[in-house]
């Protein structure tokens, strides 16, 4: 017997990767049946492109300083797409945003990790330890982390899994930050597998 070959995700990380990591970690254990065919940033020294090579997975750098032009390098990006006969596009940790027109060919497609319980403390300027600084500020008792399909609109796509953590008295963002990757790094394979393998799907 023959089995379906294994559906296929592109990773797009412009820092550390540490969910790349865990997608990659699922992987392995055979709990994600998926293949990452690339790990792509703009960042050409982001360590998530070293975790990429570290498992003979492509590492690609583009970024709209080696492609200026935005129709060049929208066209660029959905050429590798299709090269890699891509099902899936996982942001973890992407700060840049996704030309419009891969957005729209990718409907209901891609998914991106945000450290808070969306819709509270997503959209402009929600990004990194900011997230964390401003949950604190607001004096909530309780964040978390959030997978979300991804829409023209940043942040504001459906919710496919969210996972609480408390606000704990004397947390500062690092703390909090800290509380809240460690749910990330759970939930994120397991709404991938989840999206991949047709259980979700954006309405
Ligand atoms: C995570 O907190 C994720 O929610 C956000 O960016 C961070 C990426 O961390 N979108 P890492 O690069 O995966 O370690």
């Amino acid at each position: 017997m023959t089995s379906a070959p294994l559906k296929t995700i592109a990773v797009f990380a412009s820092g550390g990767g540490t969910n790349l990591q865990s997608l990659l970690n699922r992987i392995e254990t055979g709990e994600l049946p998926a293949r990452i065919a690339f790990v792509l940033s703009n960042n050409s020294k982001a360590r998530a492109l070293e975790r990429a090579r570290q498992y003979n997975i492509p590492a690609i750098h583009l970024s709209t300083k080696t492609h200026p032009d935005p129709a060049q390098y929208a066209a660029e990006l959905l050429a590798l797409l299709k090269k890699h006969d891509v099902s899936l596009i996982a942001l973890a940790g992407y700060m840049k945003q996704l030309p419009p027109g891969v957005v729209q060919v990718f409907h209901g497609r891609i998914v991106n990790i945000h450290p808070s319980l969306l819709p509270k403390f997503g959209g402009a300027g929600m990004f990194g330890i900011n997230v964390h600084e401003a949950v604190i500020a607001a004096g909530e008792k309780e964040s978390g982390a959030s997978v979300h399909f991804v829409t023209e609109n940043y942040d504001e796509g459906p919710v496919i899994m969210q996972e609480k953590v408390p606000v704990l008295p004397g947390d500062v963002p690092v703390t909090l930050s800290i509380r809240v990757l460690e749910v990330e790094h759970r939930l994120y394979p397991e709404a991938v597998r989840r999206v991949l393998a047709g259980e979700i799907t954006m309405k």
